[in-house]
């Protein structure tokens, strides 16, 4: 499948803005619209987890799948599929503990909580709105009996969960909307949770050329920018190859805390891509 990333633009740039204009004049209504409302929650939120909660909140209530990135069903179905099937090939087993940083509506995270053993998902995400739809999901799935954890969160220090606990810590399109800060903060905490030999996986939207964002939604980094912010913190990171063949339009790194071993259940990958 051919990957949908444009990794050199800069998006900020006016060059960029004309060029996207023209060749997509019916999205200019809509970008300006999103783009006052933003400037609006900035403006009455100033840190950025409580301004990226009210454009969650915003969202959700138009459209709960469109707020965590699909724009139908068929799309939202198609998402989790792309998650759980790319875990599943890594050796995901009913018996892990996962823990899903911003879970969303669980729209990967309901399949995992059917395939988990009861009580082996926990969610997290900073929206209540979010998390209403994703009980939403969950009863709709009736996936009541798997009694997964759904926790609301302000910031990612991990605090209220025990050392050592989760074999696989999963955010999927949760660093694409976070700036390097809250990033950090995450990957100061997880080695803590992670079990021996777990792994964390994250996505995010990758640039080789100059890092920049979008209305405080959208960021995007280099590599070499979040797998060194990861070895600062002591872990290991390493670009996920196969990712990139799936034709997402993120890209994936995975993060462990113990040195990287040929035993590893993860298929070997060269060093780390720009
Ligand atoms: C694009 S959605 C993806 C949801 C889910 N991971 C999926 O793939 O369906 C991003 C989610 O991350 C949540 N989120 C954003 N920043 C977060 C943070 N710092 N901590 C926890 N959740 C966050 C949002 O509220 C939202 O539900």
């Amino acid at each position: 499948m051919a990957s949908r990333k444009n990794l050199v633009a800069d998006r900020t740039a006016l060059a960029h803005k004309a060029r996207y204009a023209l060749t997509h004049p019916q999205r200019i209504p809509g970008h300006l619209r999103r783009a006052g409302r933003d400037r609006w929650l900035a403006f009455k939120h100033r840190d950025h987890v409580s301004y990226y909660r009210a454009i969650m909140a915003s969202d959700t209530r138009r459209s709960p799948d469109a707020a965590v990135g699909s724009p139908n069903r068929a799309e939202w179905l198609r998402l989790g599929q792309l998650q759980f099937d790319y875990l599943r090939s890594h050796g995901l087993k009913p018996s892990v503990r996962m823990l899903d940083i911003g879970c969303g509506n669980l729209r990967a995270g309901w399949r995992f909580i059917s395939y988990l053993e009861q009580g082996n998902y926990y969610g997290i995400d900073i929206s209540p709105d979010v998390l209403i739809a994703a009980k939403r999901t969950l009863t709709e799935r009736d996936l009541q009996a798997k009694l997964p954890h759904l926790t609301l969160t302000q910031d990612l220090t991990l605090d209220f969960l025990p050392d050592a606990h989760f074999d696989v810590v999963h955010a999927h399109s949760v660093f694409s909307h976070s700036p390097l800060d809250v990033i950090e903060e995450c990957l100061a905490h997880v080695g803590r949770v992670l079990a021996p030999g777990g792994f964390f996986d994250f996505t995010f939207d990758r640039t080789v050329g100059t890092e920049h964002q979008v209305l405080r939604e959208d960021f995007y980094y280099r590599t070499e920018t979040l797998t060194g912010l990861a070895e600062r913190h002591g872990l290991n990171a390493r670009f996920m190859d196969d990712w990139e063949l799936l034709g997402h339009g993120q890209s994936k790194i995975r993060v462990t805390a113990e040195p990287a071993t040929s035993s590893d259940s993860v298929a070997a990958s060269p060093s780390v891509q720009v």
